[in-house]
């Protein structure tokens, strides 16, 4: 336990540390380094490390992801973006053919789809800023995962089986993940020496044990032997980013989430404004749904149309988050009719893979952490000898103005691809802080990210439940195009299905529930600390006790 000691404790601290990953040796590798003295970054860094390795469908060395922080002496918050960005050789038009239509798959599958990783260099960066212990013993849980193997789950063999065209065409992935080319059995032991290898190299040089010498070489060999444009400059060049969050409020509660390029606090706090004089408690079920659906549809509009990587395009961020724009947005939405989609201005010319991790220390220092490679598997290439899966996170970029993204999304030129940009994300890693409690959480789920979000701050906000009923809750969005609400079984009673019906909105049920959501909450008022994992992932939440 990281036993906090007399004196040195904040007095305000909640006095015990909480873990929830979508793993349980992610879990394990947490409390093993709190254990150890390391603080929430600490922590932090073995979680995003160890998931890495046993959950190579969701993240990885070869991703990138946000990292919010808040440290408990001084209350400084940061958001570390270390997101991939594009090679200097992308250009606009790269995955489109000689007629300009898109080619298929190819912002998805293989070395071409791949932009320059963040995640090794989150790792150096908050181990060496912000944490307490080497990073050679916060990478040392990760690399014992990765030499003894961790063993094949359901979850594994569903996300292998979707992906198995994809893996079995690299045959450095197929190697690794697959067993004979075909989806291996449950309990099958997945081992990876030479991701093991690579981590160690990261802990003894740091930034240069990936972007640098070796590795780097075998990076850039393997992707341009495989049809791709990374160069040793690419990775050299790569650096994260520390930005300052996005906050808000909404009633008492104080809100510090993702900024730029991540969508995510922008179009959840847009959403919430739109919503701040509402008694939602008050209103019918179906009215209340029907508001949560034209303020996402209008929110997610504003991602569309204005949203990208704010050091290639100017961005009005004080605008989209300004009150009286949530009013007059507001003040758009029909009380008795859906507004169709296409009728509000479009842009011009313009599941459950994925890992968020929550983590505090018993001081009260705090990580969310939302780390990707995209699809499952990423673009499921991985360059010969490194171990190292590669993200497809190129895809999160407007692939042609206009054509929808894996996601569904659809954009415009601020997030059109140009060399060293950031794909808009819309991972939200999230505090939520009212007089009361903290509640650190977030999910994995593409677009729908920000609206599962939101439905969990809300229940947070109205009081309702507690952190396993947040993360449980059927959940519904709609982002604006398609126009479509989807929901999961369960999230609208048969009545309000009609009555939602009845206002003119096109309703499509999932079959599969999707998130994988993980909290991590502290009642400030009995000083009690809780953890939930969403039950529709294998993850794991832990409270010191
Ligand atoms: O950054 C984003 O928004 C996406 N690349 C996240 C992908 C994701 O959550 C996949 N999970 N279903």
């Amino acid at each position: 336990m990281a036993v906090s000691q007399p004196g040195l404790a904040a007095p305000t601290g909640p006095g015990a540390a909480a873990i929830s990953t979508a793993h349980p040796q992610a879990t394990a590798a947490g409390r093993e380094i709190l254990n150890q003295g390391g603080n929430a970054f600490d922590a932090a860094v073995a979680i995003a490390a160890a998931l890495a390795v046993v959950e190579p469908a969701g993240s990885g060395l070869g991703g990138g992801g946000f990292w919010l922080l808040h440290r408990a002496d001084d209350g400084f918050e940061v958001m570390v973006d270390a997101r991939e960005r594009a090679p200097l050789a992308a250009h606009a038009d790269m995955y489109l053919n000689e007629t300009g239509e898109p080619v298929p798959g190819l912002s998805l599958d293989g070395a071409l789809a791949a932009a320059i990783p963040g995640t090794p260099a989150a790792l150096v960066h908050i181990a060496e800023r912000y944490g307490r212990l080497s990073l050679n013993k916060s990478l040392a849980p990760a690399r014992r995962l990765a030499r003894r193997g961790f063993l094949v789950t359901e979850r594994y063999q569903r996300l292998a089986g979707w992906r198995l065209r994809a893996l079995r065409a690299s045959p450095a992935a197929a190697q690794i993940f697959l067993d004979g080319g075909a989806v291996p059995a449950l309990g099958y032991r997945v081992k990876q020496p030479d991701l093991a290898r690579v981590l160690k190299q990261i802990a003894k040089h740091g930034r240069a044990g990936f972007y640098a010498g070796r590795t780097a070489k075998q990076l850039v060999d393997g992707v341009r032997a495989a049809g791709g444009i990374w160069s040793l400059e690419d990775l050299a060049a790569y650096h994260v980013i520390e930005r300052v969050p996005v906050k808000g409020t909404y009633r008492d509660v104080r809100i510090t989430s993702a900024a730029l390029p991540s969508s995510g606090g922008i179009v959840l706090m847009q959403i919430l404004n739109m919503l701040q004089d509402e008694a939602l408690e008050q209103l019918p079920s179906a009215s209340r749904y029907h508001l949560l659906v034209e303020a996402m549809r209008r929110a997610y509009r504003d991602r569309a149309l204005y949203l990208g990587d704010p050091d290639f395009v100017a961005i009005d961020t004080a605008r989209l988050l300004n009150q009286g724009y949530a009013d007059r947005l507001r003040a758009g939405i029909n009380a008795s009719e859906a507004t169709p989609s296409d009728t509000l201005s479009a842009p011009q010319g313009e599941g459950t893979q994925t890992t968020h991790f929550s983590v505090m220390d018993a001081e009260g220092s705090r990580v969310a952490a939302t780390l990707t490679i995209n699809y499952a598997f990423g673009s499921c290439f991985l360059p010969p000898q490194t171990g190292i899966l590669l993200n497809n996170e190129m895809d999160d970029f407007v692939v042609k103005p206009g054509v929808p993204n894996a996601y569904g999304l659809v954009g415009g030129r601020a997030n059109a691809i140009a060399p060293g940009k950031t794909p808009l994300s819309s991972m939200t890693p999230t505090f939520l802080e009212s007089p009361k409690a903290v509640v650190i959480l977030g999910t994995p789920g593409g677009s729908r990210i920000i609206t599962m979000v939101l439905l969990a701050t809300l229940e947070f906000v109205q009081e309702r439940g507690g952190p396993q009923d947040w993360v449980a809750l059927p959940r519904f969005h709609h982002q604006y195009l398609p126009d479509t609400v989807v929901y999961e079984p369960g999230a609208f009673s048969a009545v309000d299905l009609q009555a939602l019906h009845d206002l003119g909105h096109q309703l499509k049920a999932r079959e599969r529930p999707y998130g994988n959501m993980q909290i991590v909450f502290w009642d400030k008022r009995g000083n009690q600390v809780d953890a939930a994992s969403d039950p529709r992932g294998e993850g794991l939440a832990w409270v010191e006790r």
